[in-house]
């Protein structure tokens, strides 16, 4: 693989394991070192910035991402700033002629993506969204799965996604819970990460029928103030959906489920097959075959479970024994757009993905104030 410079914007909670995970990629590929080098990181402060950098150990930091666009050596653009500045940073990245891998979601809204999108296309760039979650080896054998037809002709299926990281009313407010930053609540936040999984295996939505609430309405300002702001978004989002193919299923995302630290599964019923991830036991897939006999006594008859553990193909170490975590679904995601890029092919999941789930969360929003079933048609008109 050809060598890639890569220039970090924002270095929060995500841009933290995006560095290691870049870092890991080598080491997971046998690649040489230098392969992949962060150049250089730009934060919202010069000074915050100046950590990172050390923290990294890159050679440049800043306090305005502009300053990274103009680097020779900076092929690779990587987002994680809030979601109201990806718009900006990926089309001013998008015409200095720089690729471009931005978190979800994609932005604000639908009419922002659709800008994204254009300006991506236009540029000549590649683009990804960082979709982890659909890198984990269960996953991808799901697909597999799902490609060759075990499901048969599927029925339903339902996701969730639920948290327990705003259950206390005393913790203050972040840029989480203010629209003007993140366009959504949980919904964005988490339920861009389900969506999208559903779309990953099942294909694209058709309609929605949502309700949304936020249940503790105001917080405080600061930790320890009696000062509080309003939430002006979502704390949970319960869907019904249908795919455009007319599949019917079910979506609940949280950040109030009290016990559930991450709690992530996604079930799919079809008329000769089930399967169903568990992120807690993220190195399985559950699988029911209905071809299983069931004589005598039962048979081969229930829900099976097959090892994909840590099984990516060309990894060099670990041994695919070993049980994959979130970092390394984030090198994967990472390390197929840059193999995308080297190779001159398209990247997935891309940024019309990234605007399709934007679709079916404005259609969410849109379907929870005014009561009724929204197509995505709508929405993107
Ligand atoms: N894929 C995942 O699992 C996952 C997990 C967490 C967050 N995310 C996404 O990642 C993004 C960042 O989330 P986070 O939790 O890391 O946020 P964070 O608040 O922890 O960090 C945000 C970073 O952006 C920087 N920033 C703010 N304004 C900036 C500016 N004008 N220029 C440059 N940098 C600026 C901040 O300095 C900070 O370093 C969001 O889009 C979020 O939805 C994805």
């Amino acid at each position: 693989m050809r060598k890639f410079g890569i220039g970090m914007v924002g270095y929060g909670g995500i841009g933290r394991v995006h560095a290691m995970a870049y870092r890991a990629i080598p080491f997971y590929y046998g690649l040489p070192a230098e392969t992949i080098n962060i150049v250089g990181v730009a934060t919202s402060k010069a000074e915050t910035a100046e950590k990172a950098a050390r923290e990294i150990g890159c050679e440049m930091w800043t306090g305005d991402f502009h300053d990274l666009l103009k680097r020779d050596d900076i092929d690779v653009i990587d987002c994680c700033t809030p979601n109201y500045l990806h718009e900006e940073i990926i089309i001013a990245a998008a015409q200095a002629g720089k690729h471009i891998y931005c978190e979800k979601p994609l932005s604000m809204n639908v009419a922002e993506g659709q800008r994204i999108v254009q300006a991506a296309a236009q540029a000549g760039i590649k683009a990804q969204m960082t979709f982890n979650y659909r890198f984990f080896p269960a996953i991808l054998r799901a697909r597999q799965l799902i490609d060759e037809g075990f499901l048969g002709n599927i029925f339903s299926f339902r996701g969730r996604y639920y948290r327990s990281s705003y259950i206390d009313a005393n913790k203050p407010t972040t840029w989480r819970l203010r629209k003007d930053v993140s366009g959504g609540g949980a919904l964005f936040d988490l339920g861009s990460h389900i969506l999208d999984l559903i779309y990953a295996l099942l294909g694209e939505f058709g309609s929605v029928q949502a309700t949304l609430d936020t249940l503790i309405k105001e917080r405080p300002t600061a930790a320890g103030s009696s000062e509080k702001i309003a939430v002006d978004v979502d704390d949970i989002a319960l869907m019904h959906v249908r795919l455009a193919n007319n599949t019917l299923g079910l979506v609940e995302i949280s950040r109030m489920g009290t016990g559930s630290a991450n709690d992530f599964v996604v079930e799919i019923f079809g008329d000769k097959g089930a399967i169903r991830f568990d992120i807690t036991n993220p190195g399985r897939l559950e699988v029911y075959d209905t071809r299983d006999s069931d004589n005598p006594t039962g048979g081969m008859r229930g829900l099976r479970t097959l090892e994909t553990g840590g099984r990516y193909d060309g990894q060099k170490a670990p041994d695919w024994t070993m049980t994959p975590d979130f970092v390394r679904t984030h090198a994967e995601c990472q390390y197929q757009f840059l193999k995308a890029i080297d190779e001159d092919r398209a990247p997935s999941p891309d940024f019309a993905d990234g605007l399709h789930i934007q679709a079916v969360m404005e259609a969410a929003l849109r379907s929870s104030e005014q009561g009724r079933w929204v197509s995505v048609g709508e929405v993107l008109t």
